[in-house]
C-alpha cells in the first residue's frame, strides 16, 4: 500500500530530499501528502515547492504559547490524514497532545545508536564520549525524547580526527539510506507498527541496516 507520509522539518530537509528521491526511484512506496516545517525560512520547504508537494508553516511565534502551538500542529497534521508522520529533523518537542492523537504512527530520525546520546547533539556527545561506532537510528515516537522503541539503525565508524561536523555528515549519509527504507519496509508491510513492533522478513546477511524490532513469530 502507498503510504501517504507528512513530513515535518526545521532546516535543511536533507533527509526530506533523501525520501523524495527514493520515491522518484521506485525504491520508497510511498506519497509526501505535505511538508510542514515550525521555520519559515527552512531549506527545505523550498524544495518541497519546487517539486510541487504542499507545504504548511506551522510557526511557534504565531500562537500565544507551546500548548497553543501543538494544538495547532496537531490540526495541520490531522487535516492531512496521513498513514504515517515522519519527524525529518524536526527540531521541537512534540507534546503529549500530538503523540496521543497519532501514536504507533509517528517515526523520527536521529543521529546516534539509541539508547546512546539521546536528545540534542547526538554527534558531539559521541565525540565526547569517545566511543568508535556510531549511526543513526528510525524510532517510534513516545511520550519521551528520543525514548520510543527502535525501528531500525545504521552504523558509521568515528576516527580519532572527526569533529561533531565531520561525524554528522557521515551519519546523515547512513540517514538518507535508512530512513526511505524503513518508511518503504512499513509501506510493504515489512514492518508492522503498533504498540509493539514487528519485523516481519528476515534481514539479508549482508545488509547494512540492523533492524531492532523482533521477528514475527
Ligand atoms: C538529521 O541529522 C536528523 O538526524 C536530526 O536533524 C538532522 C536534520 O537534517 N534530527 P536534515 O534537515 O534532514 O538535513
Amino acid at each position: 500500500m502507498t503510504l501517504s507520509i507528512a513530513v515535518l522539518i526545521s532546516g535543511t530537509g536533507s533527509n526530506l530530499r533523501a525520501i523524495h528521491s527514493a520515491i522518484e526511484a521506485g525504491n520508497c512506496d510511498a506519497s509526501i501528502a505535505a511538508v510542514i516545517s515550525d521555520r519559515r525560512k527552512a531549506a527545505g520547504l523550498e524544495f518541497a515547492a519546487q517539486h510541487g508537494i504542499p507545504t504548511r508553516v506551522v510557526a511557534m511565534r504565531d500562537f500565544a504559547d507551546r500548548t497553543a502551538w501543538n494544538g495547532g500542529l496537531t490540526e495541520v497534521v490531522d487535516q492531512l490524514s496521513p498513514d504515517l508522520v515522519v519527524l525529518a529533523g524536526f527540531m521541537r518537542i512534540v507534546d503529549g497532545q500530538f503523540v496521543d492523537r497519532f501514536e504507533g504512527r509517528i517515526i523520527n530520525v536521529h543521529p546516534a545508536l539509541l539508547p546512546a546520546f539521546p536528545g540534542h547533539n547526538g554527534p558531539e556527545q559521541a565525540i565526547a564520549a569517545r566511543v568508535r561506532l556510531s549511526g543513526c537510528s528510525v524510532h517510534l515516537v513516545d511520550r519521551g525524547v528520543d525514548t520510543g522503541p527502535v525501528l531500525a539503525q545504521a552504523a558509521v565508524r568515528v576516527f580519532e580526527h572527526d569533529t561533531s561536523e565531520s561525524l554528522h555528515k557521515r551519519i546523515q549519509k547512513a540517514e538518507h539510506r535508512l530512513l526511505p527504507k524503513v518508511i518503504d519496509d512499513i509501506a510493504r508491510g515489512a514492518i508492522t507498527l503498533g504498540e509493539k513492533p514487528v519485523l516481519r522478513h528476515e534481514p539479508e546477511e549482508d545488509d547494512e541496516i540492523f533492524y531492532s524490532v523482533p521477528m514475527a513469530p
